[in-house]
């Protein structure tokens, strides 16, 4: 039987940047609150699935409905458009209003920017959003065997998007040629040496969804949290920020990626700092998620605030599909994509498969845990989600 699910235990070591403090996260919820239609998204508590798991409560945080866009990625693709269209307009950086930068005097100006990115779906989607609301211009390009329901969502928002011969790191590579080409203004949410301002923009941006639900929960006080990993922006982003804003009472944080595209935890498995690349396809329904190469921004918060990680099987990730739409007793049916599940995926099978006890203990896991997870997309891919729960693929024990 090949391997559902395996797991490393590291200490966490090092210092978390301050760029993803408590006073960070409210300056970039104050921005989000700003943007015309902006609402929390929920955050559910199924009660039955926790009580059938054997832990005190199990919270997923939505993000299927964020600006209606199905994904939380927009979080970071408006806030950096905003940050760099506001710089090159000379704004004060104190300025945190989305409607200011859409007043007619700076309309003819913002129309001569064109921002570029790569994606595999819900950051190009976010970018795409964002530039049209701005009123710039974008280019999106999305890596071979991208689906194509994925490519013409970016497509309706008004921008140039096609799909590319190459897999998701060369797709960023060929974004960045294209940027100095042409002289756009690139946009991606990985960071390499000489180019860090803008991903930590993103990663700033993300951290909405995480003061939101530090405050959607109150005086219920995480003991666990799961972070889904593709190049580990979010889950560096949401774990630095999660280890600062609860200080000595900070939860225990996983990170989850799928096997065909672990470099986090071949990174974390290394330990000698350096960052480890998986090659090749990257093949996984777990699209969001199919990143060879760590951001290294990134992987500085999570070796400092994280201290397990999982690789799990296209299997396990399917069956969190599955769970979320069949929920029993009177928990809230959640449609959620295979990225946006991958979290919820890790701790059913680590909950649910006694050979996985000893990982339980090692983490503290019993019957008072509150596990907070981050469902951060919706179905973003009709074809994929049928085939998982209407004709089971990927439902066989191995
Ligand atoms: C739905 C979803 N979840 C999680 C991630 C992972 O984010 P990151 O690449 O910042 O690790 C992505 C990335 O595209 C995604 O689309």
């Amino acid at each position: 039987m090949n391997s559902r699910m395996i797991c490393l235990q590291r200490k966490p070591k090092g210092r978390l940047r301050d760029s993803f403090s408590t006073f960070e996260a409210k300056r970039v919820l104050n921005f989000h609150r700003s943007i015309p239609g902006y609402r929390p998204t929920e955050l559910h508590n199924l009660k039955t699935l926790a009580n059938n798991l054997g832990i005190q409560s199990l919270y997923i945080k939505d993000e299927s409905t964020r600006f209606d866009l199905n994904a939380f990625k927009v979080l970071g693709g408006s806030y950096s458009l905003f940050q760099v269209i506001r710089n090159k307009l000379g704004l004060s950086d104190e300025l945190t209003d989305f409607k200011e930068l859409r007043l007619e005097k700076y309309r003819e100006k913002i129309s001569h920017m064109h921002f570029i990115t790569a994606t595999d779906g819900n950051h190009g989607r976010g970018i795409a959003w964002a530039a049209k609301h701005f009123g710039a211009k974008a280019t999106v390009l999305m890596p071979k065997g991208s689906s194509e329901e994925r490519l013409e969502n970016i497509r309706k928002l008004g921008v140039e998007a096609f799909i590319t011969e190459q897999n998701y790191d060369d797709t960023v590579r060929k974004a960045a040629e294209l940027a100095k080409k042409n002289d756009w203004i690139l946009v991606q949410d990985t960071s390499w040496e000489g180019y860090e301002e803008i991903p930590t923009l993103i990663m700033q941006g993300y951290l909405t969804m995480a003061v939101e639900a530090v405050e959607q929960l109150g005086d219920k006080k995480p003991t666990h949290v799961f972070l889904q990993a593709g190049v580990g922006s979010m889950a560096g982003a949401v774990s630095s920020f999660i280890n600062q804003y609860y200080q000595n009472e900070a939860p225990v944080i996983g990170i989850v990626e799928p096997f065909a595209a672990n470099c986090i935890y071949k990174t974390a498995e290394a330990e000698d700092g350096k960052l480890r690349v998986i090659n090749g396809e990257l093949k996984t329904i777990m699209a969001g998620l199919a990143c060879g190469e760590p951001c290294p921004l990134a992987w500085n918060e999570i070796k400092s605030a994280a201290s397990f990680y999982f690789s799990i099987s296209e299997n396990v990730g399917a069956t969190g599909v599955r769970v979320l739409s069949s929920p029993i007793g009177n928990d809230r049916r959640i449609l959620a994509g295979e990225s946006g599940a991958a979290p919820i995926a890790t701790v059913f099978e680590l909950l649910n498969n006694n050979e996985y006890r000893h990982i339980r203990e090692r983490m503290g896991i019993n019957k008072d845990s509150v596990i907070l997870c981050f469902l951060t997309e919706g179905i973003t891919d009709n074809q994929s989600f049928k085939e998982i729960v209407w004709y089971g693929k990927y439902s066989t024990a191995d």
